[in-house]
């Protein structure tokens, strides 16, 4: 089982994956917790580049650099750890590309489809988590947790095309459980373990 997190900086994605790695291992499960950029030893290098922009990358070479952590991330840690019936919690995944750098920066979002679809050896998520916040409450968050990222520098526009785009990518999906972000570390995870041993029921084989 693939479960992806999702949200914009500053919703609490990280520490939800982290809790939800933790919560699945007590239970029992060999769980696997990665993240994209930066789940194998290239993409940390890409994660580097990606995260503090020390040259001009326009928003293509962007998503394509996003592109080749995915693909090596698929090939190199997801696929070995499903094919051994490991839980994979992915700490974001094609999803944010679709959204910050097709609603973020305005490139095709067809194009980054294809090329996901492409990356990803057509494995997608069995679970998406969205963890849905507002932005002046993200952008606090982030403000507080001190050096910040390219992503995190941009504007409250960008930010709002963000949030606007995961809302429209994730309304209406049977394969999506959307989180309130606002509340505390312990009620988001408290909601999620809820919501998913509700739908590992529903979906037992
Ligand atoms: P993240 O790991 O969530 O940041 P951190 O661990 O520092 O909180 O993600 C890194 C940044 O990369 C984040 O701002 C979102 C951005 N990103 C994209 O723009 N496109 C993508 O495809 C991915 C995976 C991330």
């Amino acid at each position: 089982m693939l479960i992806c997190i999702e949200g914009i900086d500053g919703s609490g994605k990280s520490t939800l994956a982290q809790r939800l790695a933790q919560l699945l291992q007590k239970s029992g499960k060999t769980v696997l917790l990665t993240k994209e950029p930066g789940g194998s030893a290239l993409g940390k290098q890409l994660r580097t580049i990606l995260q503090t922009q020390p040259m001009p990358i326009n928003p293509v070479s962007e998503f394509l650099l996003f592109a080749a952590d995915r693909a090596q991330h698929v090939q190199e840690v997801i696929k070995p750890a499903l094919a051994q019936g490991t839980i994979v919690i992915t700490d974001r995944m094609g999803d944010s590309s679709l959204v910050y750098q097709g609603y973020g920066r305005g490139i095709d979002k067809q194009m980054i489809k294809q090329v996901n679809a492409w990356a990803l050896q057509g494995i997608t998520p069995d679970l998406t988590l969205y963890v849905k916040i507002d932005g002046t409450t993200a952008a606090q968050r982030v403000q507080n947790r001190g050096a910040l990222s390219a992503f995190e520098k941009e504007q409250k526009e960008f930010v709002d095309r963000l949030i606007t785009g995961f809302n429209e990518l994730y309304q209406d999906r049977t394969d999506v459980i959307t989180l309130d972000g606002t509340q505390t570390p312990d009620n988001v995870i408290l909601t999620a373990g809820k919501a998913l041993s509700q739908w590992m029921n529903q979906h037992r084989p």
